[in-house]
């Protein structure tokens, strides 16, 4: 009888582990054989601790599960798939999960992490064969045709990216992937690296063979402990089972791969200064042009793309490029990870097609609220991705829509709040975040950031509400034009977005401020 509780960080911060090792405990005590598999999590995180029980192939959900829940579960024969309070019946009919279009995270929570076997069953490693007896050429056509845009945030298209390193001459060449997940409420890079290395270690070897690269360096934060050391643990199975070294999956091309551990800044995640902090530098913004592309990592041509897209290439080669394209609106194809975070009832991670509104995710899938109180606002696309409010929840969640509404898609991240957020502290919060994260290489957003944050204090303590309001919007102006990166360049788009939909919260008059 095989049980899984999840080894994610989520689940185990809600005492993962000690659930794994109740469950040990009461099985040894009882003399039942069970098979204890620490699996991914399925992003169902207000069920974590979720613990399953495969019943004649079925796997049967019980959650949140406390260690003190586990005598009971099985005292009422939990191994056999029966009822408990915290029984939740099937793990794919769960509403949540049964509604969901799962291709990058298909077997994330399913396999155990670090099983080759287990991943190979699941259809791991059917993209990599593919490959590996398919020219450069091929494998970056396959991939322009899909429609992949890099799910980091800027969307641009993952195969002209790789044309561009592919048709370099031969010589050093990089992949080097951005874990450096810095978006406020997101974890879908970490729960990939966790729940599925093997699925983002597959397609950084699909990149190499299909750019001609030999090395492969995943950057991950250093806050992310846990995705660092699996990471490293699936390197060596690979390694051991032949597949990543001198001769990849018979192709006769070599692909190794190293992980580098994240320097602790906002910043390392924007592609230049995380090429700097693997370089062993300060992570500071380079200016581009050059780009990565032609002039990446030590100098060299490199691809640098997030978890999500390089993650999304093993099923693109396994099931083709129109199978993936199929999914998705307009110029936004196939599916994101999408993470509700925040005041929501039910937080965690909804894989759908582009197309979705924000309403579903919010209200279907997120269950409204968790304070009970009204929604007013959504941040989209972490801590630089405009706010959203009530009006704009029917807004389809694609590109283009997102762009035409003044926001933007981000990393997929939806921050949720309540009635009870005052919209011109988060706009100060805004200016404050880009100053404590500031690279502080260029004028508008070193210096923009702390005097954006003083004058929204300033609207805060009712001081000449409309002559600050009008510099704030001058400086936003300054920080979007004149930023060399999207650190400093961004910035205003919460800061704007929440001025524009919710000016009651910015009309402090000293009456209403005392
Ligand atoms: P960008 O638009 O400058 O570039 C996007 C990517 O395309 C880069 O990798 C760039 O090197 C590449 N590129 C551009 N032209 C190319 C060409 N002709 N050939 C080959 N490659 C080319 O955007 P940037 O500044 O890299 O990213 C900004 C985005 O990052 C924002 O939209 C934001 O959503 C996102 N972001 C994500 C975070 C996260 O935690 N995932 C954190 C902060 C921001
Ligand atoms: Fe550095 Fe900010 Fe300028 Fe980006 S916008 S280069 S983070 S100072």
């Amino acid at each position: 009888i095989t049980v899984y509780v999840p080894k994610d960080s989520a689940a185990l911060s809600v005492g993962a582990d000690e659930v794994a090792a109740a469950v040990a405990r009461e099985a040894m005590a009882r003399s039942l054989d069970i098979r204890l598999v620490r699996n991914g999590s399925h992003g169902m995180f207000w069920l974590e601790p979720l613990v399953e029980v495969d019943v004649g192939g079925i796997r049967h959900a019980y959650g949140p599960v406390a260690p003190d829940d586990v005598p009971s579960l099985f005292e009422v024969g939990f191994l056999s798939g029966n009822g408990h309070r915290l029984a939740l019946g099937p793990t794919q009919e769960i509403e949540y999960l049964r509604r969901q279009e799962r291709l990058t995270f298909a077997r994330v929570g399913i396999v155990d992490p670090l099983d080759l076997a287990d991943y190979e069953a699941h259809g791991g490693l059917k993209g990599l064969r593919k490959a590996a007896a398919m020219s450069k050429a091929e494998i970056v056509q396959t991939v322009a045709d899909s429609g992949l845009r890099g799910r980091g945030g800027a969307g641009f298209p993952a195969g002209i990216k790789w044309k561009t390193v592919s048709e370099l001459p031969d010589g050093r060449k990089y992949i080097c992937c951005n874990a450096d997940e810095g978006d406020s409420g997101t974890f879908a890079d970490r729960m990939m690296m966790e729940g599925d290395p093997f699925c983002l270690i597959e397609g950084m070897t699909i990149a190499g063979l299909a750019v001609g690269a030999s090395e492969g360096y995943i950057y991950i934060r250093s806050e992310y402990p846990h995705a660092i050391a699996t990471m490293k643990a699936a390197i060596r199975v690979l390694e051991d089972a032949g597949l990543l070294g001198d001769d990849v999956a018979g192709s006769g091309r070599p692909f190794r791969m190293f992980v580098r551990r994240g320097a602790g800044a906002y910043i390392c995640g924007e592609e230049s200064s995380m090429l700097q902090s693997m370089e062993g530098k300060r992570g500071t913004v380079r200016v581009k042009p050059p780009i990565p592309a032609i002039s990446g990592l030590f100098g060299k041509p490199t691809v640098v793309n997030n978890v999500l897209s390089l993650a999304s290439v093993p099923i693109i080669l396994a099931e083709g490029a129109e199978f993936y394209k199929d999914y998705g609106v307009g110029r936004s194809h196939g599916t994101q990870p999408f993470q509700i975070a925040g005041n929501v009832k039910r937080g965690g991670l909804v894989e759908k097609a582009f197309g979705i509104t924000i309403r579903e995710l919010i209200e279907d899938f997120g269950g409204g609220t968790a304070s009970g109180r009204p929604f007013r606002a959504a941040q989209l696309g972490g801590p630089l991705g405009a706010y959203v409010d009530n009006a704009m929840l029917d807004t389809s969640m694609d590109y283009e829509a997102l762009a035409e509404a003044g926001a933007m898609l981000g990393h997929g991240g939806i921050v949720v709040f309540d009635d009870t957020v005052d919209m011109a502290e988060m706009a100060r919060f805004a200016f404050e975040f880009c100053e404590i994260e500031s690279c502080g290489k260029c004028t508008p957003c070193r210096i923009g950031a702390i005097r954006g944050k003083e004058t929204v204090e300033k609207i805060l303590r009712g001081e000449d509400v409309a002559r600050n309001i009008t510099l704030i919007d001058d400086l936003c102006q300054v920080m979007t034009d004149g930023s060399l990166c999207a650190m400093g360049g961004l910035t205003p788009m919460p800061v704007l977005s929440a001025m524009r939909l919710f000016p009651e919260d910015f009309d402090r008059t000293p009456s209403r401020v005392a």
